[in-house]
């Protein structure tokens, strides 16, 4: 199982504050949704809890597997080592490899077995297209590589970054099956939404709320949808 937490963290990107004293905590065995308008910073938010990006100021911090890593001075990688699955927005895939090259890439070396069957228990459409490369597939279909390649290493948390932009409506019902059925086997979820909280629901049961780099809302799913301030800053309602 695996803990990761942010305190009080600023992140400046030429010059403008991003983030702006986020503190969050992603507990073992709970799922997250981080819902705020385009360019509220969610993005940014994920990247420096992977360790991607580093903060001008705050701490951020991962715990799983006996050990505590200082994001702040680590690797990406070695989250992963932790634990942590990774969908970035926009799915990122390699378009010259196929999709099974995709996964052996992120695994570094052939799937075990039995994970890839665990995959495509999960994914059963990955099955039709495993063989095809990234620039033939639809949006959908490389959505669907980008989620299996973050399940590879049989993560304990899989951060998604707006999974469900841009897919068709019967795309995004498959990735939200996946996405229960990911949660079911047991892995925790941290997934990112920029439009309404009903798409996550059942997928996320807590959430926070970010708007401009501010961290508005922390509390269960629900009571986002109901919380004054919220409401105002995200929905404009
Ligand atoms: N590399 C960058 N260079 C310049 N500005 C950036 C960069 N990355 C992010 N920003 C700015 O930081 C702010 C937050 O961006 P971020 O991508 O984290 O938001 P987001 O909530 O993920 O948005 P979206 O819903 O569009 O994905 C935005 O105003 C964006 O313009
Ligand atoms: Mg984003």
């Amino acid at each position: 199982m695996v803990e990761v937490s942010m305190e009080d963290v600023w992140v400046e990107i030429g010059g403008v504050e991003v983030l702006r004293g986020v503190t969050i905590k992603v507990e073992e065995g709970a799922s997250y949704a981080i819902v705020g308008r385009n360019g509220a910073g969610k993005t940014t938010l994920l990247r420096t809890l992977l360790g991607i990006l580093k903060p001008s100021r705050g701490r951020v911090t991962a715990r799983g597997r006996g050990r505590i890593l200082d994001m702040t001075r680590t690797p990406p990688h070695k989250l992963a080592e932790l634990g942590v699955g990774y969908v970035p927005q926009g799915r990122m895939i390699f378009p010259d490899l196929t999709a099974l090259e995709n996964l052996e890439v992120a695994y570094g070396g052939p799937v075990p077995g039995d994970t890839l069957e665990w995959i495509y228990t999960i994914l059963p459409e990955l099955k039709r297209f495993i063989d095809r490369k990234g620039m033939y597939m639809s949006g959908g279909e490389q959505q669907i590589v980008a989620v299996a390649r973050a399940l590879v290493r049989r993560p304990s948390l899989i951060v998604l970054d707006e999974p469900l932009e841009g897919l068709a409506p019967r795309v995004v019902k498959s990735i939200l099956d996946a996405l229960r059925e990911i949660k079911a086997s047991g892995v925790s979820i941290l997934i990112t939404e920029s439009g309404t909280i009903s798409r996550v629901r059942g997928i996320a049961e807590n959430a926070y709320g970010l708007d401009r780099g501010e961290i508005i809302y922390s509390g269960d799913l629900d009571g986002l949808e109901r919380d004054p301030e919220a409401r105002r800053r995200i929905w404009g309602l």
